[in-house]
């Protein structure tokens, strides 16, 4: 449905906001350009608008529309599941429209357009992301009939929002949620706290996840192939059934069924987050 989407207003935009725009995209750029997977870099070029500032929603469209048929729609905050769902299944990324003030710079509750356009967008450049992204959408009205968005949602934080990629480069980070955070592009990547586990689609609808604080555990692609291959072509309707038998995994446990990449200290979660942010 159609009904949250609200013009984005890019007129009503001042010049401190866009200004917040440029500095915190000069700031990732900085430090995602040996961090983020190259497919993330490469989607970088569509948010490069012909006006500074806050991309227009209009001409970022047609960009994307070019590249993948996906457009961006302005939308007022979180939107009820079902809709978000129909959105995605039908090419449509919802994005706040508002940026986070000077004194949010480093830390916001509330996902703003810097996370929703600069962490999102880059990736639905990509042909093969692009329809993951889809295919989530489906899949999320399809969890809905199952009573198991829960699980699906396990799916979207640990790809979409956390995910990382180990390709010849190297480990490289593609999750929105990692990508428009100066702090936790650098602790996901650099770190020695974190665990880095293999992608496992059944073990990750099975662990929780933390909202208020750097991850602890993150879970690494091959490649974006594997990632949609993985989840097409399997059906989930048995498998929520099954894993309804199965019990919870907590956010920072090491199975003896994983394909541990790094074992993590976790020295950060000992530590507190602050000592961490104020170290680096
Ligand atoms: N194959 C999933 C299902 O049967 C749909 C899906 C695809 C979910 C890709 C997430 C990502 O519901
Ligand atoms: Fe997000």
């Amino acid at each position: 449905m159609n009904k949250w989407i609200i013009p984005q207003d890019w007129n009503a935009y001042g010049p401190a906001e866009h200004t917040m725009w440029d500095t915190l995209f000069a700031r990732q750029v900085a430090l995602l350009s040996n961090r983020a997977a190259p497919a993330f870099l490469e989607g970088l070029d569509v948010l490069r608008m012909s006006k500074p500032g806050i991309p227009d929603f209009t001409e970022l469209s047609q960009r994307l529309q070019k590249a993948t048929g996906w457009s961006v729609v302005a939308v007022p905050g979180l939107i009820p599941d079902e809709d978000f769902f129909e959105n995605l299944a039908n090419r449509r990324f919802v994005a706040g429209r508002f940026i986070r003030k000077p004194e949010q710079i480093d830390y916001l509750q509330e996902p703003d357009i810097f996370h929703d356009v600069f962490g999102h967008v880059p990736l639905l450049a990509n042909p093969v992301f692009a329809d993951y992204m889809q295919a989530y959408g489906q899949g999320g009205l399809r969890s809905m009939r199952y009573g198991s968005i829960h699980r699906l949602a396990r799916l979207y934080w640990y790809t979409v929002e956390f995910g990382l990629i180990r390709d010849g480069a190297g480990l490289k980070l593609y999750g929105a949620g990692i990508a428009s955070s100066a702090g936790e592009s650098r602790f996901a990547i650099d770190s020695d706290s974190p665990n880095r586990l293999r992608f496992d689609l059944r073990r990750i609808m099975r662990t929780k996840y933390r909202i208020d604080d750097f991850q602890q555990n993150y879970f690494v692609i091959d490649s974006f192939d594997q990632l949609l291959r993985e989840t097409q072509d399997t059906d989930f309707g048995p498998l929520y059934a099954d894993l309804e038998t199965q019990p919870e995994i907590e956010i920072s446990a090491i199975l003896p069924t994983d394909q541990v990449l790094t074992r993590g200290t976790q020295s950060h979660v000992a530590r507190g987050s602050v000592d961490w942010n104020s170290r680096n």
